[in-house]
């Protein structure tokens, strides 16, 4: 099950050119397409004639194409054109689905349409911000569920174990994360401070930090699946009063975990650089280095997922340092609450 009166990243807004972009969300078969107007649409992926996928088509001046018999579509999934006949029928139509383009991404709902308000799509707006915060950005299919990826950014311990040759540090440090929490209304926030601590190596790359440093996370889960990251760090001492605007190195991270099916997912994440914004060299560094370590998230967790589909989660147990973790899965199981309707939930 998903929550599905939500705005999910579908895409990145660089991916969808002229070809339509055929892509499953929430289990359901999507294309994105842009049409003559620029703008992008999203139908289901799926022709109402004789069920062709509509990816397999082109986008021309009126719509999108099917590839099989030539009907045209328009945004609203209505279809605009059927050769070899004037009248179309109202219901030769398919579904369409609200999407919109903002700082990069295209946001997808796929719930009910009456409810998808761009006001609450979280604004991420760094994207936009070549001179400050110049980043880089890609996709990285994942064989496990969305949530199992949530699960892991919400339990940074893992840092001193799966991390180690990048964004790691020590374990012990990890585990012993000073933790703020403060939660709000679709998710939480938190910030864990490290003071005195052993610089990871991909810290020392990017600024040259000699000798022990204080480093400062501060994340933001937004349901059903955004998680926003600041980091920063500085040389031992500087946030010794809880002030990080004298960071030596900042850098943004966002992570915008999409559902393909129950057990697979999509990972859009970015990472920008604030710490030396004219150097190319500097982005594309923690661009390579920060994909280098959610490549061994990608491998623990989908490894997790296999392990899970075969044995189930039965005899699985919470600890301590899952409290963020279990905020977040609240927070998602109430959503998916709301969103049933009560004759479901009781028949569950
Ligand atoms: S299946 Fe699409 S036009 Fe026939
Ligand atoms: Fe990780």
């Amino acid at each position: 099950m998903f929550i599905r009166n939500a705005w999910y990243v579908a895409a990145w807004a660089d991916e969808i050119g002229e070809a339509p972009l055929p892509r499953r969300i929430c289990n359901e078969p999507i294309v994105l397409y842009r049409d003559a107007q620029n703008r992008v649409s999203a139908l289901l992926d799926m022709c109402c004639h004789r069920g062709a996928p509509l990816h397999m088509g082109k986008v021309v001046e009126q719509g999108l194409q099917c590839g099989y018999h030539g009907l045209i579509f328009d945004r609203s999934g209505a279809c605009v054109s059927v050769p070899g006949q004037d009248r179309i029928l109202p219901r030769t139509q398919v579904r369409s689905f609200p999407v919109v383009e903002q700082d990069a991404f295209v946001w997808i709902w796929m719930g009910d349409p009456a409810k998808a308000d761009p006001a609450q799509i979280v604004p991420w707006p760094y994207h936009n911000d070549q001179t400050n915060w110049p980043h880089r950005h890609t996709m990285y299919p994942i064989k496990a569920a969305a949530m199992l990826m949530v699960d892991n950014l919400m339990d940074l311990t893992h840092l001193g174990y799966v991390h180690t040759s990048t964004i790691g540090g020590n374990p012990s440090q990890h585990v012993e994360a000073k933790m703020e929490t403060e939660r709000t209304p679709l998710g939480l926030k938190f910030t864990r401070w490290m003071l005195n601590s052993v610089a990871p190596p991909t810290y020392v790359k990017a600024v040259g930090f000699q000798g022990r440093i204080d480093r400062c996370q501060r994340f933001e889960f937004v349901a059903p699946g955004s998680v926003l990251q600041w980091t920063g760090a500085a040389e031992v001492g500087t946030y010794r009063d809880g002030d990080t605007s004298d960071s030596k190195l900042q850098f943004r991270l966002f992570h915008g975990l999409t559902p393909e099916t129950e057990t697979s997912c999509f990972y859009f994440w970015s990472s920008a650089n604030g710490f030396r914004q004219d150097d190319p060299t500097a982005t594309q560094q923690l661009f390579d280095q920060v994909g280098a370590a959610f490549l061994e998230d990608k491998a623990v967790v989908e490894a997790q997922q296999a392990r899970l589909a075969e044995l189930g989660e039965g005899g699985l147990v919470d600890i301590v340092t899952d409290a963020a973790r279990l905020h977040m899965r609240r927070t998602a199981q109430r959503l998916l609450a709301e969103e049933q309707p009560p004759q479901a939930f009781a028949a569950a």
